[in-house]
């Protein structure tokens, strides 16, 4: 039986993640910083993984065959894992580390690795794409990596799903860029990312020294807005505009015209077996999440100048 742990398995991917691993038969330990209660988890252990001598001591006591590491960020998370690591396969949850694609869906060759050494406060998605950089100068770690675009779901606490949500809900018109609305987006269901995860765990496939784009596959911003909308009954009216005049948080999600028209999933289909669910299924449940806990993303604050620039103040 194949053991896992999945460090920041009690995040938002993370739960997901571990579902399917163990819905799958793998032994699942979940981690994290915090105390987690009883229950919670099968198995769950409590360690930073940036205290060096933590994160060799918990692997050490779990002697994982593979880490799911849903918390690296920066590149000394890296090379700590690289020294700690001797097991089977280790996976490395990234993001959209592609340069501007101008418009274009990317593809997983589109990564381009820096040159040098990292420098020191990186902000997010330089972070990641060092970390990656990284992982290319350890041909020693059976490392993988799993890139999604944004994450949507129950419990998402980005909160950007919910900015569509409540303007669809309040029955005004959403502003939305113009140039990309009705390209592909670059989004994705938590519950498909901790799929595409559990996949990767899969030690009978080859995926050493890979990395695969995971995400939905065709759906525009217009699509999720209007399948909010087909979800909660209610008619919507987009109001397009240049991405550069929207206001802060109007459409959390961009897409910026200067990035990837989200992704090709080929690969991860081919290799990992990876199906994007229906869009209307992953509504539906991020529906009944938003019905109960009434999230709302701080960009709502601005609602009043929104309405005003669609001429329906
Ligand atoms: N959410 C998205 O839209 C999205 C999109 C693309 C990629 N990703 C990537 O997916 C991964 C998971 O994202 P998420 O949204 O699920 O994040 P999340 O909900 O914030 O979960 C991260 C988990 O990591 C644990 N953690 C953080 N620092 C740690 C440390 N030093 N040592 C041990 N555990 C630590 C946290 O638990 P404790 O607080 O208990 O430590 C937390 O539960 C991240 O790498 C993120 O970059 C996310």
């Amino acid at each position: 039986m194949t053991r896992a742990l999945v460090i920041g398995g009690a995040g938002f991917i993370g739960v997901a993640a571990c579902k399917e691993l163990m819905r799958r038969g793998v032994e699942t330990i979940a981690a994290g910083r915090k105390e987690r209660p009883y229950g919670t988890f099968t198995s769950y252990v409590a360690f930073d993984r940036d205290d060096e001598a933590e994160l060799a001591s918990a692997i050490a006591r779990t002697e994982p065959d593979v880490i799911l590491d849903l918390a690296c960020y920066q590149p000394p998370q890296v090379e700590a894992m690289a020294r700690a690591f001797r097991g089977t396969r280790y996976i490395f949850v990234s993001t959209g580390v592609y340069p501007s694609l101008h418009g274009r869906p990317a593809k997983e060759e589109d990564f381009v690795p820096f040159d040098g050494e990292p420098p020191a406060d990186l902000d997010y998605r330089e972070g990641k794409r060092w970390c990656e950089t990284v992982l290319t100068r350890h041909p020693d770690l059976p490392w993988t990596v799993i890139r999604p675009p944004a994450v949507f779901g129950p419990a998402d606490h980005t909160l950007r799903i919910a900015a569509y949500i409540e303007r669809v809900a309040d029955g005004g018109p959403l502003l939305v860029p113009a140039e990309t609305y009705e390209k592909q987006a670059g989004v994705s269901w938590v519950k498909d990312i901790g799929f595409a995860c559990a996949l990767a765990c899969d030690l009978r496939k080859d995926t050493t020294h890979k990395a695969y784009n995971v995400a939905f596959e065709g759906v525009s911003l217009r699509d999720l807005i209007e399948g909010i909308a087909h979800a909660l009954d209610k008619p919507v009216s987009l109001h397009p505009i240049p991405f550069a005049e929207l206001p802060d948080g109007a459409s959390p999600y961009g897409p910026d015209p200067a990035r990837s028209a989200g992704y090709i999933i080929d690969r991860a289909r081919r290799e990992l077996g990876f199906e994007p669910s229906a869009l209307e299924d992953a509504l539906a449940e991020t529906l009944a999440w938003y019905r109960v806990a009434r999230p709302s993303h701080p960009g709502y604050a601005n609602r009043a100048k929104e309405l005003e620039l669609a001429g329906s103040a």
